[in-house]
């Protein structure tokens, strides 16, 4: 028989030795041990890929504020498409920059069933391709004036923007869009654009509300690839939600969810962590970050002048979205990340 071990008598002394034992390092000694201990993983199923569209044929146009990234004409976005279904990506975001001569006041150009959008949708679900195609709903990149929304006078309207809202859905939803995306702000679109694609048999067409959006300066480069930025007058202050705001994008939230959104949205992305965190917290429905132009442009351009490593910075930010709660991320890095996943196995 082995003599018991003699083990020192506990003493309040002790005890406090005993938590000075508490070591939360040792779990983070080797990598198999981390890995053990992870909350949390970034997987290829988070990322929906928001890509721009032009026209013209063969055209890979370079946006300057957003390295890496291109407008595409339809022929490529259906290279575009394959390339992401090839890596796994669940979906596409389709964003259109419309031709400045085609942008009126009313923003009919959203209308026409054969605009950018519809015939890269079309394009694109020729294919049969295992992806899904999220579409914009907002005026913003046909209008004059660069808002989402009809103006009287400086007013955005609101109910009458919804009615086109509709209308744009509908385009949408007809030419072949998975999940349509109202990003626009106004009060009420989502019971309508429900009510909208149900009364003309679009009933399994999801809705993914861009539902506490705020007024945000990291939009910029976006408004620069759709070619808003130039026309935009004054700002978005009177739909999208102020910054300072947090109960509010309960209510927002709420609402949308309350009118038929199948999953809701965050943005911008990590400035407003905060708020998708209390949203999965309250409301445990799917719950997406967009993880904006402005993000994306800081971690380039910091990464490209050598100021921060921008591999493990992109994969960070992303991470930091996951443990917040998100199900997913919309992000420039889409295709970037799915092949360094892909490369890890
Ligand atoms: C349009 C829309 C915007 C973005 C997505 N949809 C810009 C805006 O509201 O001005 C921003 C996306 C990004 O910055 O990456 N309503």
């Amino acid at each position: 028989m082995a003599p018991t071990p003699q083990l020192p008598p506990i003493t309040s002394d002790h005890m406090d030795s005993l938590l000075a034992g508490t070591r939360l390092r040792r779990n983070r000694r080797t990598d198999w041990s981390r890995r053990l201990v992870r909350e949390n993983v970034l997987t290829v199923d988070d990322l929906i890929w928001p890509i721009f569209l032009v026209d013209g044929e063969k055209v890979r146009q370079p946006v300057p504020s957003m390295p890496d990234v291109v407008r595409v004409s339809v022929d490529e976005a259906v290279r575009e498409a394959e390339r992401a279904t090839r890596l796994g990506i669940p979906a596409l975001a389709l964003f259109p920059y419309t031709d400045p001569d085609l942008r009126d006041d009313m923003g009919t150009e959203a209308l026409n069933s054969e605009n950018l959008t519809c015939r890269a949708l079309r394009a694109i679900k020729a294919e049969g391709f295992n992806i899904g195609l999220m579409t914009d709903v907002a005026l913003d990149p046909y209008t004059s004036h660069g808002h989402d929304g009809l103006m009287n006078g400086e007013t955005i309207l609101n109910d009458e923007t919804v009615d086109q809202l509709c209308r744009q859905a509908l385009v949408q939803a007809d030419a072949g869009a998975d999940v349509i995306a109202p990003s626009d702000m106004m009060d009420g679109r989502i019971a309508a654009i429900r009510q909208s694609l149900d009364a003309l048999g679009f009933r399994e067409t999801q809705i993914m509300a861009y539902s506490a959006k705020y007024a945000s300066a990291f939009y910029g480069p976006f408004r620069d690839a759709v070619g808003s930025s130039g026309t935009l007058i004054g700002d978005k202050r009177t739909y999208q939600m102020d910054p300072a705001n947090t109960d509010e994008a309960l209510r927002e939230t709420e609402l949308d969810i309350a009118e038929g959104a199948d999953m809701v949205m965050v943005k911008p992305g990590m400035p407003y962590l905060d708020i998708l965190r209390r949203i999965k917290d309250t409301y445990q429905v799917p719950t997406y970050a967009y993880q904006v132009s402005g993000e994306y442009a800081m971690i380039k351009a910091a990464g490209t002048n050598g100021w921060l490593d921008e591999e493990r910075a992109m994969l960070e930010s992303l991470l930091a979205f996951k443990r917040a709660g998100a199900n997913g991320v919309l992000t420039y890095f889409a295709p970037r990340i799915a092949e360094f996943l892909a490369g890890e196995k």
